[in-house]
């Protein structure tokens, strides 16, 4: 089977980018906000420095990542030796980003543990696939990929990513996450970077219900979730996060940005959400600052 690419007829909206904010509105709202953590004239500097590089243009335009944002963060940006002080920031110290990386490679690792032959492995929201394009599959018999996301940009780069990997047994369907239409389809589903968009928890749990009803009966979960930093929660679980670096972000993702991504929950909260759903033997793997955890969950 080659790659294929399939369009559902109904789509419903972008979560994570697909905005047009200009840097005037983000100007216009630093300069009447009342509750910025850094003085309004350090808080301006620093839009106009995000403005310098296209990751800035991109996060301030979006107030959110694509999947191709997401792919640089955590493949290409740590390796790059030209990025301005900010950007370097934001890839080597933002503790979001440095949890956006463990909590990849955690994935890795909990999926190729998993890994046998004949299966049939989904990623929603896929982005470019990366964590399944990185998988060991290799020397597997009978491995099929699929990628889903309500982006096309983005599933016509996963296509392109599987074929310049040389995997060929991969297939794109643009869908929305939350009505994927298709029932004990999937051995392996990972999802991870939609959650963080959705805080009604009606629909956060709809979600996962979504993830329940697509796979296989013995089949399995692996996601993620954001927990709550201190700031927010008392209670927030997160661990050796430093306090400058914490605040800076919040500058950064949320005075200046205005991110999207608000939405931030409790490991007991993501268990008992699973739980209602139906799922068993349900794991929460933490990435080393307890900021983005992983959750593997089974469908009985
Ligand atoms: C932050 S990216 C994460 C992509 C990928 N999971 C990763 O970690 O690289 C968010 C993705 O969600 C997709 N997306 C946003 N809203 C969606 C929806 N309602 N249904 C399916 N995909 C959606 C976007 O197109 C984008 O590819």
């Amino acid at each position: 089977m080659s790659s294929s690419l399939v369009a559902a007829a109904a789509v419903t909206s972008l979560l994570s980018h697909g905005f047009d904010t200009s840097i005037e509105t983000h100007r216009a709202r630093i300069s009447t906000a009342t509750d910025l953590s850094y003085g309004r004239e350090e808080t301006l500097s620093l839009l106009d420095e995000l403005s310098t590089f296209e990751s800035g243009r991109f996060l301030l335009k979006n107030q959110g990542l694509d999947g191709e944002w997401i792919s640089y963060l955590i493949l290409d940006a740590p390796l790059r030796e030209d990025l301005c002080p900010l950007e370097h920031w934001m890839v080597h110290r933002a503790p979001s980003a440095l949890a956006t990386r463990a909590r990849f490679w955690i994935f890795q690792e909990v999926m190729t543990a998993r890994l046998q032959d004949n299966m049939r492995i989904a990623s929603v929201p896929c982005g470019l696939m990366e964590d399944l394009l990185h998988l060991p599959t290799q020397g597997l018999a009978n491995i099929a990929l699929v990628g889903i996301d309500l982006d096309e940009n983005a599933l016509k780069m996963a296509a392109e990513n599987a074929q310049s990997k040389g995997f060929h047994n991969a297939s794109f369907i643009q869908k929305d996450a939350w009505d994927l239409g298709e029932e004990n389809a999937y051995d392996l589903l990972t999802s991870s970077g939609l959650n963080i968009y959705v805080t009604d928890p009606v629909r956060h749990e709809a979600l996962f219900e979504s993830f329940f009803k697509a796979l296989k009966p013995g089949a399995v979960l692996v996601s993620s979730f954001w927990t709550p930093p201190p700031a927010l929660n008392p209670a927030s679980p997160w661990v050796d996060v430093d306090p400058q670096d914490a605040l800076k972000q919040k500058v950064v993702f949320k005075d200046i940005i205005g991110a999207k991504w608000q939405n931030f929950d409790m490991p007991g909260t993501i268990t008992a959400q699973l739980t209602r759903i139906g799922y068993k033997d349900i794991q929460i793997l933490p990435d080393p600052n307890w900021i983005m955890p992983t959750v593997v969950a089974t469908k009985p």
